[in-house]
């Protein structure tokens, strides 16, 4: 299917909501600014995943946002489908995801003081979701909101969420190259998630205060060997 057929998919409106612009989008689906036809000043980001894309994200999304009420964590207020696509319903926040944000810096990073606060901010909504039995597992640049003034920020995207009951201990090759652990990127190997999630924690702490991440992000080979080669800068 070609880019013009998907885009005939997504509706105007769904329900009450009128989807007014697209604010992002990756490889499962795309996020759009939704607003109330009656109450014009209610707004939502819904998410939308066509069902011939990856539906398993849409069933692990709303797994995760069941468990997850926290101020860090973006919320998710409800789900619904059609014939076409699959929708998460989220709380919309006005800022910008820290990707965005640190492309418009240039040159200019932020200060161990700022990236400490932001990291902080990460911190206590991973211990939250890990006390719930949630694991990020793409804990990245692109899945942060930022609030550029007051500096707060909101942990979204949970479509490669680990949800487990008794133990952590999962599976899979999943995630983002520049902050993946070697555990995650080795097939077959078990790993603990939620340290896996300190692992892209610890990457995003770095590339806060440096400007780039401490690892290549291209070389599969180089994230299976436990980063022996190259040494982090
Ligand atoms: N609640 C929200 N409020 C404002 N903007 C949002 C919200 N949710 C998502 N966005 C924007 O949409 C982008 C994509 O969102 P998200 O990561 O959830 O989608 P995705 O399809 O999983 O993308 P990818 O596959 O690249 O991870 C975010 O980086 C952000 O810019
Ligand atoms: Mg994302």
């Amino acid at each position: 299917m070609d880019m013009s057929e998907e885009i005939e998919l997504i509706p105007t409106r769904i329900g009450f909501w009128k989807l007014e612009k697209k604010l992002g989008g990756g490889s499962y689906g795309s996020v759009y600014l939704a607003r109330h036809m009656i109450f014009s000043n209610k707004k939502r980001a819904v998410k939308v995943i066509p069902k011939n894309k990856k539906g398993k994200t849409f069933f692990t999304e709303k797994e995760a946002g069941k468990r997850l009420r926290h101020p860090r964590i973006i919320q998710l207020y409800k789900t619904d489908e059609d014939e076409a696509n699959f929708y998460l319903f989220f709380e919309y926040f006005e800022g910008v995801d820290l990707m965005t944000y640190m492309r418009k810096m240039r040159d200019e990073c932020f200060s161990e003081e700022e990236a400490r606060l932001i990291v902080g901010q990460v911190m206590d909504a991973l211990v939250y979701a890990h006390s719930q039995g949630v694991s990020h597992r793409d804990i990245k640049v692109d899945n942060i909101m930022i609030n550029p003034y007051t500096l707060q920020v909101k942990l979204l995207d949970w479509g490669l969420s680990h949800v487990w009951d008794e133990t952590d201990l999962g599976e899979g090759f999943c995630g983002s190259f520049g902050y993946m652990a070697p555990e995650v990127a080795t097939p077959g190997t078990i790993y603990n998630s939620t340290l896996t999630d300190s692992f892209s924690l610890g990457c995003l702490f770095f590339e806060l205060i440096v400007g780039e991440l401490p690892f290549p992000k291209d070389r599969v080979d180089c994230v299976q060997s436990g980063y022996e080669h190259p040494e982090p800068k």
